[in-house]
């Protein structure tokens, strides 16, 4: 079965087509990133609008010689005059090619992207079927949480964020050094010369906090303590530590476009640079640890855009090691947002949702489970 994916809930115009809940037939990605990169932020005015632009041109390449026997589309999180785009495209097709619609929760997707594999290769793991129950830790610019994945859609969030998601933190931190947007990639880059530089030695970094959050506090909602993670601490440490040292205050302009790798990796801003990134990998490393203690899981699913970060992928591939558990991760391409897992996803949800999709509406603040 091909299903048809888009997804616009953020900054990325999005379709692909995928078979069977797994092999990627076609997979079309219109980034708006340079859009909003002046503004060091994502403007939803003009996110709604370039999706308005590129939503045709970006939906017939992605179908183009391909069959498709259902459409699916992002319903939430994400931007309200982003996700309309996306839903009523999809509403529209999918009646005029006579096919189900499956709306989709761009989170759970998330957590199906190391799932995704190219057209002809071997798929990488089992099904997630065979795999249940599953750690969950989608990590992104809106999100980081934690998830017992017990069955097909049986999500229950058993640790996350207090305040900014992880992705948040690292454009933040760009943002307050002058390294411009999306500060995620290149804190990423920095952070690996800087390492490569020092032979892999975390020694000579800082010790900024590591976001965990005090026993009790109301924000928890509940959750324990010690599944959850905090960064407003990071980043005062950082702002107080700009403050503190002259050197790092008023960056040149030119930063902001310039390649990562023309900062040299001995200065001391890539070793700040470098001690906050290993602060948040930390933070995320230890409540993972703590989770994977919790409970007898068969695999660690990661998911999101700040999984694409080499750093955390290293962290949490021994973490996993140390549980004997597999960490399943994305080909990097899957990491972002993306079309193909929308539509994988949605192949697991065809029988719940089908055509009675056509009357939802966005969810802006749609939460997992
Ligand atoms: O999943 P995503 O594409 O969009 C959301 O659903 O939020 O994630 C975007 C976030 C941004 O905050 C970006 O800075 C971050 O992912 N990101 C990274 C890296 N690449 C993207 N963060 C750390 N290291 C990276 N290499
Ligand atoms: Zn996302």
């Amino acid at each position: 079965m091909n299903i048809l994916g888009i997804e616009t809930s953020c900054d990325e115009t999005a379709a692909a087509v995928v078979r069977d809940g797994r092999e990627v037939l076609s997979n079309v990605v219109y980034t708006q990133i340079p859009l909003h990169r002046p503004y060091g932020g994502v403007v939803p005015e003009i996110a709604s609008r370039a999706h308005v632009e590129k939503i045709t041109q970006v939906v017939k390449s992605a179908m183009d010689g391909q069959d498709v026997d259902a459409v699916a589309v992002t319903y939430g999180p994400g931007l309200s005059p982003a996700l309309i785009v996306g839903l009523n495209a999809a509403k529209g097709l999918a009646l005029s090619l006579g096919v189900d619609l499956i709306a989709i929760n761009h989170i759970e997707a998330h957590l199906h992207t190391p799932f995704l594999y190219d057209r002809g290769e071997t798929p990488p793991c089992p099904d997630p079927s065979e795999l249940y129950p599953s750690l969950g830790l989608a990590i992104s610019g809106g999100h980081t949480n934690w998830f017992d994945i017990a069955g097909a859609g049986e999500y229950t969030t058993i640790g996350q964020t207090l305040d900014d998601a992880a992705g948040e933190a690292f454009d933040k931190a760009s943002k307050l050094l002058g390294l411009g947007y999306p500060g995620g990639p290149r804190v990423d880059k920095i952070a690996k010369a800087y390492l490569a530089a020092n032979g892999g030695s975390t020694k000579g970094m800082i010790p900024f906090p590591k976001g965990r959050p005090r026993d009790g506090v109301s924000a928890l909602a509940g959750l324990p303590a010690e599944l959850c993670v905090s960064f407003s601490g990071l980043k005062t440490a950082l702002l107080r530590h700009v403050q503190r040292n002259p050197d790092l205050q008023n960056p040149d302009p030119a930063l902001q476009d310039a390649d990562p790798s023309q900062i040299d990796p001995n200065s001391h801003l890539a070793c700040v640079i470098a001690s906050y990134q290993e602060a948040i990998v930390q933070a995320v490393a230890d409540r993972t640890r703590t989770a994977l203690r919790r409970r007898g899981y068969k695999a660690f699913v990661l998911g999101g855009g700040v999984s694409l970060n080499s750093r955390l992928r290293a962290v949490l591939s021994e973490v996993a090691s140390e549980a004997r558990i597999p960490l399943l991760m994305a080909k990097p391409r899957y990491c972002g947002d993306n079309g193909a897992m929308i539509a994988g996803l949605a192949y697991t949800r065809r029988n719940i949702s089908g055509g009675a999709a056509l009357a939802v509406d966005v969810a802006p603040s749609l939460e997992v489970g």
